[in-house]
């Protein structure tokens, strides 16, 4: 009886490792930390109840962390001496926030079972409850990654698509990291939350278009408006606008009918309404919000596989901030 319960998960373990070829499965603290995945999810629903931009913070946390050195906790390891980290690369701070929220959800899981979750799976299904949280959809996390204990600021340009990209940039860096321009469209979704800095678009949408001066053209002008009275040229370096101006904290297909409209902020958002396969899809998902659901989660599922390190490779952090 005892070996058939054991025998049980063990072949549920190797079908679905040898299944997925990247070493990672659904479920994977069912039996050494089964309590993990709520204890997560409770720390992420009440951060985002109290302050519902941390929703947006922790997708772009996972994201950032599996573009640059895979999905191994790297974007959580803090700058020291004579090594400056990710999170402390332009592209991160002073945007990226929620690292409070990682830290409190693993400091519960050291106190429930020591040494089991790694920070890049905290990172993974913190992810998935803000959207949870945001979009009232979920899916599958499957967990298993280790931790890095490597994160250079220097693999961050490379790595991380800039704003300024247009959609054949965006579609050849997301090819890199195995991702199609289909599913690159379906995450960029993830921009019907959150916020942006004034500095990553009033070059490129408001004041000095192709560098060459004035506005976007591929920009409604009512909107570059509203913009421009937010963001002025001279650029006060603290000031945010609404990703998606109609639904700002709701994770909805509402960004997409923003690009129909010429209401994309970014020029990598407004881009994909310059390519024909893209912005059928843009078209699509306005219209079916179920499809592009689907599609997120799967997407997601897909870019949390990227560079992971598994079995014996990496180590749970026990602390996310610091190698141990
Ligand atoms: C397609 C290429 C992408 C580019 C060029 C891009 C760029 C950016 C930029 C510039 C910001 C604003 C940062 C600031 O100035 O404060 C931002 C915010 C954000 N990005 Fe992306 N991003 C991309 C894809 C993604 C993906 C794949 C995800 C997640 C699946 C994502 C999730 C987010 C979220 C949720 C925010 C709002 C963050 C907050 O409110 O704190 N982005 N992105
Ligand atoms: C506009 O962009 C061009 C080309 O990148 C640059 O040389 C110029 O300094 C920019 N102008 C302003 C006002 O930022």
């Amino acid at each position: 009886m005892e070996a058939s319960l054991l025998v049980i998960p063990l072949v549920i373990l190797f079908l679905s490792t040898s299944a997925n070829g990247h070493g990672l499965m659904v479920g994977y603290y069912s039996q050494t930390c089964p309590e993990a995945e709520d204890i997560i999810s409770e720390t992420v629903a009440k951060a985002v109840k109290a302050n519902p931009g941390v929703a947006a913070s922790l997708i772009r946390m996972h994201f950032h962390d599996c573009f640059v050195r895979g999905c191994d906790g790297s974007i959580l390891l803090d700058s020291i001496e004579g090594n400056t980290a990710e999170k402390d690369h332009p592209a991160n701070n002073p945007s990226l926030r929620g690292y409070d929220i990682i830290d409190e959800a693993k400091s519960k899981l050291e106190a429930k079972c020591p040494g089991v979750v790694s920070c890049a799976d905290v990172v993974a299904l913190a992810a998935r409850d803000s959207a949870y949280q945001a979009g009232g959809f979920s899916w599958a996390v499957e967990g298993g990654r280790r931790d890095g204990r490597i994160s250079h600021q220097s693999d961050v340009s490379e790595n991380l698509p800039p704003p300024s990209f247009d959609v054949n940039q965006l579609t050849r860096l997301f090819a890199s990291k195995q991702l199609s321009q289909e599913e690159m469209v379906t995450l960029s979704g993830a921009h019907s939350i959150g916020v942006s800095h004034c500095a990553s678009f009033t070059g490129d949408r408001l004041y000095n278009f192709s560098g060459r001066g004035g506005q976007d053209p591929s920009m409604d002008s009512h909107y570059a408006l509203q913009l421009k009275a937010k963001c002025p040229p001279s650029n006060p370096s603290n000031v945010v606008v609404q990703l998606d101006p109609l639904t700002p904290t709701n994770l909805d297909v509402k960004y997409y009918v923003d690009l129909q409209y010429k209401r994309g902020l970014l020029k990598s958002d407004q881009t994909l309404m310059s390519n024909d396969a893209a912005s059928r899809q843009v078209n699509i998902n306005a219209q079916y919000a179920n499809v592009w659901r689907k599609n997120f989660g799967r997407a997601m599922v897909k870019m949390g596989t990227i560079d992971v390190l598994t079995g014996s490779q990496g180590e749970i952090r026990k602390q996310c901030h610091a190698p141990n």
